[in-house]
């Protein structure tokens, strides 16, 4: 079959409107939404003033230094990255680098830490950046049930020691890993761990540090990963280890693509100080989430209900994408702009809404969301029946 071919396939089977996942089931049909529930700006910090003058300001300088667009293995320690680098690994207990992304910062770290043919256990609920580096290093990938340490222990018990990687707050569903019991396995069995902090990262912890650090893991993981795309609202990645040098010179995306460039670092480092000080937004978060779940949980059927409290990501299940896409609808005309998720960010059979709330979202909006997901829910229950 020629390529055409198989492209005009694909999209005549793929949707029931046959336009392609992103015209018939993602996008959103208007571009005016009050209530923000799809991004992963937790802290709603993407527009924060000082952030943006510090930005501003330094752009308008740049006429008396050069900013370079170059690969990051041209820094040298009097570029700012370097200082940011050192004082941000200083505060957290690790040694770290910038990334150009999270996807950047775990596929880096696969291509630095895997061996062929090393066995490497991820927890079924993974995000996808991981596999770009682990198929590369050609590693024998071994899925253990989602959050299960027992199921983990039985796969390294059968095929060896080797890597395990795991999120401590999943992206789809929300739910907390069990970060002790995964430490536990780890040691037991010799193994390294990598733990992805992209959405406890700014969060939890004092100052933000991230989950390891409330549970005082940070020295049993040889290797965290944060996309900073979430609490710190920037395009950015991170890696926090001892052995940051070494992942710098094995990672192909530092190596072969270009680096953050000064006015990123600059929006780093002011986002970082504020994210410090931000406990009154972490609060609030925490208290509209729990919120927003408990309502949420009465009127859809929520992933993990109210056990992934107070996770500030609340997936709602959807029979199938033609539901997904109709409630997406729905809510985005009313003004509410949720996430919608399908493979192969899930499995194709259980697609999901996802809402993610911020610690600006009051608990008025919260109730008009969840009310609205409960309109659209009575709505489409009659129209099935009137089908009938
Ligand atoms: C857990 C996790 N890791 C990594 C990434 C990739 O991050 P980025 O968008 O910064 O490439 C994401 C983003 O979807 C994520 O949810």
């Amino acid at each position: 079959m020629d390529h055409d071919k198989r492209v005009d396939k694909y999209f005549a089977t793929r949707t029931k409107g046959q336009n392609g996942v992103l015209k018939d089931i993602l996008w959103a049909p208007n571009n005016s939404h009050t209530i923000m529930v799809g991004d992963n700006d937790y802290l709603n910090l993407v527009h924060h003033r000082e952030v943006l003058t510090k930005q501003a300001e330094d752009l308008m300088n740049c006429t008396v230094y050069r900013d370079t667009v170059k690969s990051s293995v041209f820094l040298s320690d009097f570029d700012p990255h370097t200082a940011l680098e050192q004082d941000v690994g200083a505060w957290y207990g690790k040694g770290c680098y910038f990334a150009q992304s999270g996807y950047a910062a775990n596929v880096g770290v696969m291509h630095a830490v895997c061996t062929p043919g090393m066995h490497v256990y991820v927890d079924t609920f993974l995000h996808m950046s991981f596999y770009d580096g682990l198929a590369s290093r050609r590693a024998k990938v071994h899925a253990f049930k989602t959050n299960d340490a027992a199921d983990l222990e039985k796969k390294i018990a059968k095929y060896g020691p080797g890597l395990i990687i795991v999120e401590s707050v999943y992206s789809t569903s929300g739910a907390f890993a069990p970060l002790e019991d995964i430490v536990r396995v780890k040691k037991a069995h010799n193994c390294l761990l990598v733990v992805d902090e992209s959405h406890s990262f700014g969060l939890f912890g004092t100052e933000g540090r991230g989950l390891l650090h409330v549970k005082g893991l940070v020295n049993d993981v040889d290797y965290v990963t944060v996309s900073l795309a979430k609490a710190y609202a920037t395009r950015a990645g991170l890696v926090f280890t001892k052995h940051a040098l070494y992942v710098k010179e094995n990672s192909y995306p530092y190596i072969f693509s270009s680096g953050l460039v000064q006015n990123d670092i600059v929006r780093l480092r002011a986002i970082w100080e504020v994210i410090k000080a931000a406990d009154d937004r972490r609060e609030r978060l925490i208290n509209v989430a729990t919120f927003f779940r408990s309502e949420m949980n009465k009127v859809a059927k929520v992933v993990g209900g109210l056990k992934n409290t107070p996770c500030a990501i609340v997936g709602v299940l959807m029979k199938d994408e033609e539901q997904l896409a109709s409630l997406h609808r729905f809510l985005s005309n009313k003004g509410i702009l949720a996430a919608p998720f399908i493979a192969p960010a899930t499995s194709p059979d259980f697609p999901i809404l996802r809402f993610t709330v911020h610690c600006d979202i009051s608990m008025k909006d919260a109730v008009v969301v969840t009310q609205a997901v409960k309109e659209w829910t009575l709505q489409s229950k009659a129209s099935a029946k009137a089908k009938l």
